[in-house]
């Protein structure tokens, strides 16, 4: 992610951009209002609302062991989703442009029946709600109940083949839609994977909703990855191509900063991010740190999926 830190002790996301990116940023994005004045884009930015679910939806019993969730204003007013820009605010300042309605998930690669799933498609699978941490690599955290299904059952039905051993997501690059593609901070679309037995366990899932209503944009709508035990960035958003792969797919923070983000991202509080301690994160809305946990307190479901592997060499 785009971070400035003093040291690695003093670590904040507070600090989440270095200055002079921050100002040239602020008057690429004048250029880019001022563009919009004149009627450049046509491109109006406007408030980004959810909607009640409709669709029907199993609640599990609630999990005593689960820490209480965050205020669905902090969850969906402090955001990263680069398309929209790299403020924390800017997405759901600026997300109300992307269209979702109609949307289609293409689905191919090494799979026997490759399928296109419009959203309809997406929403007749049994929903369920599933109360996850997300731990974003910069150092904050939140407790969000998502609205979704395992994507192992999406995958099953398009019959992955013996060659199957990787699974690459891909987000929507519309210009026309998303503001913040007018800027290289990545190199666009977004691109995620995951390895065939991480997209596969029943803890992945593909989040259609959130605190039970549908997803709001700034938050990847209408469809996004949860992976609950890896850094934020590999729940990827707004998804519109997901293709099984022989190898292994490049990633966007891989390709834009290998030295600090590998294809993997697990949780891991003893290994350090380059510039700065993983040990430690802020509960959005709380103001002490706590202990950041293995595999993002999911270690007891994932870590053998890992056994044999050195952690260090592959974060
Ligand atoms: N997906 C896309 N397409 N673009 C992004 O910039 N940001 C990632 C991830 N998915 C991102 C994305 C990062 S860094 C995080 S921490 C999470 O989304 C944040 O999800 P949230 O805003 O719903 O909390």
């Amino acid at each position: 992610m785009l971070i400035k830190v003093r040291s690695a002790s003093q670590a904040s996301e507070n600090e989440v951009t270095p200055r002079g990116l921050f100002l040239s940023r602020r008057s690429i994005m004048a250029g880019g209002a001022a563009a919009l004045a004149l009627g450049g884009t046509g491109v109006v930015p406007g408030p980004a609302l959810a909607a009640p679910f409709q669709a029907p939806l199993t609640v599990s019993p609630k999990d005593p062991k689960m820490d209480a969730q965050t205020p669905m204003k902090s969850a969906t007013s402090y955001n990263n989703f680069y398309e929209f820009g790299t403020d924390k605010t800017d997405p759901s300042e600026n997300a109300g442009t992307l269209r979702t309605r109609p949307w289609e998930i293409a689905v191919d690669g090494d799979v026997g029946k490759p399928t296109t799933f419009g959203i309809e498609d997406l929403l007749s699978f049994p929903l369920e709600e599933r109360v996850y941490r997300l731990r974003c690599v910069e150092g904050w955290s939140m407790v969000i109940p998502w609205v979704g299904f395992p994507l192992a059952e999406l995958l099953k039905r398009v019959d992955p083949t013996g060659n199957a051993k990787y699974v690459a997501f891909q987000t929507l690059a519309d210009r026309s839609q998303m503001p913040g593609l007018k800027y290289p901070v990545l190199q666009w679309p977004y691109v995620e994977g995951l390895r065939m037995d991480e997209a596969m366990h029943p803890l992945t899932i593909l989040a259609v909703g959130m605190y039970g209503e549908t997803l709001p944009n700034q938050n990847g709508a209408p469809v996004r990855l949860v992976v609950p035990w890896k850094y934020g960035f590999k729940s990827i958003k707004s998804i519109v191509r997901i293709t099984l792969t022989q190898d292994q797919p490049p990633t966007s923070w891989n390709r834009s900063q290998p030295r600090e983000y590998g294809f993997y991202s697990n949780v891991n509080p003893e290994v350090d991010h380059p510039r700065w301690s993983q040990a430690t994160e802020r509960r959005v809305g709380e103001f002490s740190r706590r202990k950041t946990l293995a595999f993002n307190g999911y270690g007891e479901e994932v870590a053998s999926l890992y056994a044999g592997m050195d952690l260090r060499k592959n974060y």
